[in-house]
């Protein structure tokens, strides 16, 4: 009985038809309406025609109508006005107007990659008198979708409502800058970030490993070298390789591989977490992180477009 899986989400976006041939590009299989899912299924992201680009919805898999009763009991002590009709719960988080919810959703199981190749290091020669086989390799479509990141007006109302509420798990954070969450055994699956606005600040696509994320942001770039936002960097904050683009909505696509993977909370508490500091909030090693990442370029837009909406 618990919180298992991203299921996806929904974001709006002024031209639809652009996101989508940015994503027919990346090789993801599906529909603005149905929703976009990298090979191996599950996660997806789904896109509504707005006036400006603004996350909709997210959507979390549960177990069982006991985790909902649960999660909605939780919700509605904090005086959060809740949904809860069949396999479903929802509750709209005040800060970002997104809509969060629970369903109950089988399990996905692993799809498990080809047998990794073993890099040759000092003094150990796993590969002989050949190339490297990834360098035969080229770019292809990302497993499936991770995590998103939000931006949030009041991170610790959006962080409370997903932890103490929904029943999100904290991986790691630093309180008032940006917070970490896990549904699943990934490190993390939704993070926030403090942001003068709602906004979708990015969404990232698990790869087989660094060279798959090499190899397909490459194309990319070839194609249009101005998608290139950051990367090709480390984090601290999950330990994934990372490579940042831009998608044709304004907001940043990461293709990543090798995340934490979190089995037992209490050993990451233990040995796992380890201090997590402003020197570690970008990355661990890589370019700088640029400054658009922190203040989007877009962002004068996104505060006249909601200075429209009540
Ligand atoms: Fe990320």
């Amino acid at each position: 009985m618990a919180l298992h899986r991203l299921l996806g989400f929904r974001t709006a976006v002024p031209d639809v038809s652009a996101v989508a041939s940015f994503y027919d590009e990346l090789g993801l299989v599906g529909d603005p309406v149905a929703g976009y899912a990298g090979t191996s299924g599950g996660a997806t992201v789904q896109l509504d025609e707005g006036a400006f680009r603004r996350p909709l919805s997210v959507w979390i898999g549960c177990d069982d109508e006991g985790d909902l009763d649960a999660a909605a009991r939780r919700l509605g002590d904090a005086g959060a006005t809740v949904h809860r009709h069949g396999d479903e719960v929802r509750v709209v988080e005040r800060a970002t107007r997104v809509e969060f919810g629970l369903r109950v959703a089988s399990r996905q199981e692993p799809d498990v990659r080809a047998e990794p190749v073993e890099p040759n290091a000092p003094g150990r020669d796993t590969r002989l008198d050949r190339r490297a086989p990834a360098v035969f390799e080229g770019p292809r479509p990302p497993r499936r979708l991770g995590h998103l990141v939000l931006g949030s007006p009041d991170l610790a109302a959006t962080r409370d409502l997903l932890v103490d509420g929904l029943g999100l798990k904290v991986s790691d954070e630093l309180p008032g800058i940006i917070a970490f969450l896990r549904c699943s055994t990934d490190h993390h699956n939704v993070a926030l970030v403090d942001a003068p606005v709602p906004l979708l600040q990015h969404y990232s696509w698990e790869c087989d490993d660094v060279d798959h994320v090499g190899h397909s942001a490459t194309a990319l770039l070839r194609a249009d070298p101005t998608r290139h936002a950051w990367g090709l960097g480390r984090h601290f904050a999950g330990s994934n390789f990372y490579w940042y683009l831009r998608d044709p909505s304004g907001a940043f696509v990461e293709l990543y591989a090798d995340m934490d993977q979190i089995h037992d909370d209490d050993a990451w508490e233990a040995s796992g977490r380890t201090p997590f500091d402003l020197g570690h909030i970008a990355n661990s090693w890589g370019p700088e992180i640029p400054l658009e990442f922190v203040v989007p370029s877009d962002l004068d837009a996104l505060q006249q477009a909601w200075a429209g909406v009540r």
